[in-house]
């Protein structure tokens, strides 16, 4: 396995071949835990008031926790220098595509364009009966569960719950991005959640690199699939990464 930056640098500028595929370790440094491992919100939390199911039977309950850890806490959050990397290296040409599974809009928020977000959006509320889409307003999150302003009906987070299914047009263009990406840049993310954590698997099958920038060994790691291992944080690595490649655009070997 590789470990030079110089090397992903070259991969990344291949013009339009990218393709960027990120998971919660990319928002630690903006004060975001990560789901799994140490200080990781399982450890904190019992994920039940996120199962569908659950938040039908217990939904003033469920409420008040997705508000007071989506709403108060993660809303507060600031893009890091990794989301403002990523965005520059967009700007450049060099991104087909953007797949994140973070529902905390921050990579939007540092000025990337057309994300696909695979397990939605905390930045959008959805009508559990007639599908309306609302922002979250202060109105809406203040109090009780919010209700639709068209139907009465409860309105949830338009992310991915437990038990529900991946939003289709996310996850077509997800694997299709993967079918024909020269490389792909996986940054924090353990690799256990199906079926994001077959991107990587499948830009590898057709042919593609992968590039992966995480402080620890992530499934794709210990599978053997990394191609180049860039060790590290993304806020502190993926900022020499962008200007790796921005030094060789100007001077190509
Ligand atoms: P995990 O919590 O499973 O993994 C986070 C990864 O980030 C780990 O591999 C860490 O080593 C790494 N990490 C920690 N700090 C980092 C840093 N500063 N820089 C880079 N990497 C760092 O999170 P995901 O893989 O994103 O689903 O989890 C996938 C899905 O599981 C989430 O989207 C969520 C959850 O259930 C839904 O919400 C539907």
């Amino acid at each position: 396995m590789n470990t030079s930056i110089q090397k992903a640098a070259e991969a990344i500028r291949t013009p339009g071949g990218l393709l960027v595929f990120t998971g919660a370790g990319i928002s630690v440094e903006s004060g975001i835990p990560s789901f799994r491992g140490q200080g990781g919100l399982w450890e904190q939390y019992d994920p039940a008031f996120i199962e569908i199911e659950n938040f039908y039977a217990r939904s003033e309950y469920c409420w008040a926790q997705i508000k007071k850890i989506f709403y108060d806490h993660w809303g507060a959050a600031s893009p890091n220098p990794a989301h403002y990397a990523i965005a520059a290296m967009q700007k450049h040409g060099w991104v087909d595509t953007i797949v994140t599974q973070n529902i905390d809009a921050l990579h939007q928020r540092a000025g990337a364009r057309d994300v696909v977000e695979f397990h939605g959006t905390l930045d959008r509320l959805v009508c559990t009966k007639c599908r309306f889409r609302a922002t979250p307003t202060p109105e809406l999150l203040s109090g009780a569960v919010p209700r639709c302003p068209d139907c009465g009906a409860m309105l949830k987070p338009d992310f991915v719950f437990f038990g529900e299914g991946i939003p289709e047009e996310a996850s077509d263009r997800a694997f299709r991005s993967a079918m024909t990406a020269s490389a792909i840049l996986v940054v924090g993310t353990s690799g256990e959640v199906m079926p994001a954590c077959q991107l990587p698997y499948v830009v590898k099958r057709h042919g593609g690199l992968v590039i992966e920038v995480n402080p620890d060994e992530s499934a794709f790691t210990r599978g053997g699939i990394t191609d180049i291992f860039l060790q590290g944080k993304a806020g502190e690595v993926l900022p020499k990464l962008l200007a790796a490649a921005e030094n060789e655009a100007k001077d190509p070997a």
